[in-house]
This record gives C-alpha cells, structure tokens and sequence, in this order.
C-alpha cells in the first residue's frame, strides 16, 4: 500500500497510500506526535474546517504513522518557490486563510492556556519562573488555532486551500497564533545556511502577512505583544533557530514589565 515518498518534512515522511491518500510515517523522535495529530485532526475535519479526513492510525516498520485523505495541489511555499506567487501575495493570502480559520465556528480542541498551564506545572523550576509572567499577560479566547500556520502548510486544492500539520491546534485567542505564524516565518530554522536573499523574502513574508493582520483589524499592538512574547519563548526553547537569530528573540521574549 505504501507508494512513492511525497515528503520528507521534519516530523515525519509523507508516502502515497493508495489512491486517494497519503502516509504521514512519523520520525522515531516524534513517534508521541502521531496520536495528537490523528486526534487534532478528527477534530478540526468535524467541525467542517479545511482539513484533510483522518482515515486510519498505523504501524509501519515500528514507526506510527497516520493514513490522511490526499490533498491534491501544490503549497503555497512551493507556489512561491516556483515562482507562481509574488511574496505580498503570499503574505496577503496566508492572512486571509488565518482570518477564517478564526472566524470559523471553534473545533473540539483543547484550550492552549490549559495546556501551556499543565506543561509549565511539570517544567523544571528555573523555565517555570521565566515562562509564568509571559504565560499569565496572555489574552483569552476560544477561536480554532492552527499552531503551526505556515506556507509549507497550505495546500491550494481544486476546493480552495487546505490546511494541513494540525499537531499543535488549540482553542486560544487569535493573537497567539498570529504571532506564533510570525515567528515561524521570520526566525524558524535548521538550515545552517543564510542567504541574504531568503532572509530577505522571509521578512518581507512576515511584513506582509502583519500588516494584513493589522489592517483588517484582526488583532491589535496590545494583543500582539504578550502573544509574541509567548512564541519566541517557546520557538527560543525549541531549539529550531539560528545563533544569530538569538538575540532578536530574546528581546520579544521579554515578560510584560509590571507596573
Ligand atoms: N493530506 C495530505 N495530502 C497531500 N499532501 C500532504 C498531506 N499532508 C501533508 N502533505 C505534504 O507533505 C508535506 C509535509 O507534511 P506535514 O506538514 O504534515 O509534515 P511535518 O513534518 O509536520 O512538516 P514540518 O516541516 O512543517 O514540521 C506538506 O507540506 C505537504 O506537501
Ligand atoms: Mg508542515
């Protein structure tokens, strides 16, 4: 059943399964992912937002693995790549698909303040001190967040854009997963190699996808700062950035001074 690799992402490695789906065969060191995705993805596909149906979990050559219904089309990173998108376009276009992700009635999905909470209850004393403050400045709310809304993301079917990777969805407020979209697309990296060229296009990503947000009135300056805050914290203890990158997301990642 297991056809031709389609993808090797960082988490996992995307086969053809059959006709009409694909293989997500997870990485040994995300072999805990699998399941929170399958769950994560049920949940979204129910509530009627775009995703892909969740047809089976599987074992595969002791890997799990997810069987998911095949989004036929290209990314939009790869439309980008190829040429096929100017950058505002991309940046424009990657913010309206966020802004009715949000919009939409909310998935069956845990609150992120719930689990950030519980994540930071079983951290180890020294990370819970510096994570509480930016953790409690926080705004709440309950709109479906992707967690994870980047271009590599976003598959452009026949049936409008698809979003995929839905491992870190959560009920949250839209600010925090605007803000975790702007870090990701300006400082997420496990290349070594910068070129100036790249990270200039990533900026000027991020510049467009901010301002379209700000336009629209989707999220304010005040939201925005605690979200941001919180994202560079958490992309900063991922590990998936650049030395150089460091400084920059330290600063963002600054608690709310009191008073
Ligand atoms: N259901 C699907 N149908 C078609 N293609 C898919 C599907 N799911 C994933 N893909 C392709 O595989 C790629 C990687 O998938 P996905 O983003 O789920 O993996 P990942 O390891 O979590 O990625 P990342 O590098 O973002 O961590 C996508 O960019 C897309 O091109
Ligand atoms: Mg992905």
């Amino acid at each position: 059943m297991k056809g031709e690799l389609l993808a090797a992402a960082a988490s996992a490695e995307i086969f053809a399964w059959g006709r009409d789906a694909v293989l997500k065969l997870f990485r040994p060191e995300y072999a805990y992912a699998a399941h929170v995705e399958a769950e994560r993805t049920r949940a979204v596909h129910a509530a009627g937002l775009p995703a892909p149906e969740v047809r089976d979990e599987v074992t595969l050559e002791g890997r799990p693995g997810i069987v998911l219904e095949r989004i036929e089309g290209p990314t939009l990173l790869s439309e980008l790549a190829r040429g096929g998108a100017a950058v505002r376009e991309v940046g424009v276009r990657l913010a309206e698909i966020h802004r009715a992700l949000h919009a939409a009635a909310p998935a069956s999905l845990p609150r992120a303040l719930d689990t950030l909470r519980k994540s930071l209850a079983a951290a180890d004393p020294g990370l819970r001190e510096e994570a509480l403050p930016i953790v409690d400045a926080l705004p709440d709310g309950a709109a479906t967040n992707h967690g994870d809304l980047h271009p590599g993301n976003v598959i452009l079917s026949a049936r409008g854009p698809v979003l995929v990777d839905w491992v870190n969805a959560h009920l949250a407020h839209p600010a925090l997963d605007v803000a975790r979209s702007l870090v990701l697309l300006r400082y997420q990296s496990s290349r070594r190699t910068r070129s100036a060229e790249r990270l200039a296009l990533r900026q000027a990503l991020a510049d467009t996808y901010l301002e379209a947000m700000l336009d629209a009135g989707h999220v304010s300056q005040a939201e925005l700062g605690p979200s941001l805050a919180w994202a560079s914290h958490a992309l900063l203890h991922s590990g998936a950035v650049q030395d150089a990158d460091v400084p920059a997301l330290r600063a963002l990642a600054r608690p709310p001074q009191p008073g």
